[in-house]
């Protein structure tokens, strides 16, 4: 089969290439596994992996045929050849390895809990409604790889980064809603961040690696509670 992989060395490179590879299909074969296989056989290319869970470092999260994939765990069908390309929307440091920390750092950000006053581990509400609680669990479910990001059409499509934050920072937004030890008004944040700019076209539920978050749900969750305290978008 046919592997082709952008190419971009930003030290030495004007602009990113493609360059297409035979590598021999196997079967059960994964994207990882024949970006391996060229590394170890063709050329030394660049791309990051760890886990090889599929969501559990996030690391290898990249487009696949122009879709965010998890490449650890995305098969290659017989037959059929792949092009491979650094996720969309982060600076590219080579080949298919991306820079995340500005995104993450923000993600990171947004789950500090906002409380009046530090919380003791002591303090901490452990006993509240379980179905407040599946919900958190579910939403803890995130890798930080950022598929649902590189696949949103808003994010792709918008000329001005402040309109909407993106499905990543809205999930992280809305896990500290549904947190009972949060103080902050996360609603508000939700709108102020393009909460109703979204869609809800579903992309970030189908490309999220983590079956457990229901992006379209929350978000509409959070739509309806910020229409019943008439918050404005
Ligand atoms: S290598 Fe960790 S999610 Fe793929």
């Amino acid at each position: 089969m046919k592997v082709k992989i952008q190419k971009f060395n930003p030290a030495k490179d004007a602009k990113p290439y493609y360059k297409t590879f035979d590598v021999p299909w196997k079967k059960n074969m994964t994207v990882l596994e024949a970006l391996m296989y060229v590394y170890e056989n063709l050329d030394p290319i660049a791309f990051d992996y760890s886990c090889h869970g599929g969501r559990v470092c996030g690391r290898c999260s990249m487009m696949v045929n122009g879709k965010p994939r998890m490449a650890c765990t995305t098969p290659i069908k017989q037959g059929t050849d792949i092009t491979v390309e650094p996720l969309k929307g982060h600076p590219v440091e080579r080949d298919l390895i991306v820079d995340r920390t500005e995104m993450q750092d923000r993600i990171s950000s947004i789950e500090r809990r906002i409380n009046s006053k530090p919380l003791e581990p002591k303090d901490l509400q452990r006993d509240f409604d379980p179905k407040i609680k599946q919900k958190l669990d579910d939403l803890e479910w995130c890798c930080r790889c950022l598929s649902c990001n590189a696949g949103c059409p808003v994010l792709n499509n918008m000329s001005d980064p402040e309109k909407y934050i993106g499905p990543a920072g809205m999930r992280a937004i809305a896990l500290r809603h549904y947190d009972p030890n949060d103080e902050g008004d996360r609603v508000l944040e939700a709108v102020q961040n393009g909460l109703f700019n979204c869609i809800l076209c579903g992309e970030c539920d189908r490309n999220c690696p983590a079956s457990e978050i229901k992006h379209v749900e929350i978000f509409k969750e959070l739509r309806a509670e910020a229409e019943k305290r008439g918050i404005k978008h």
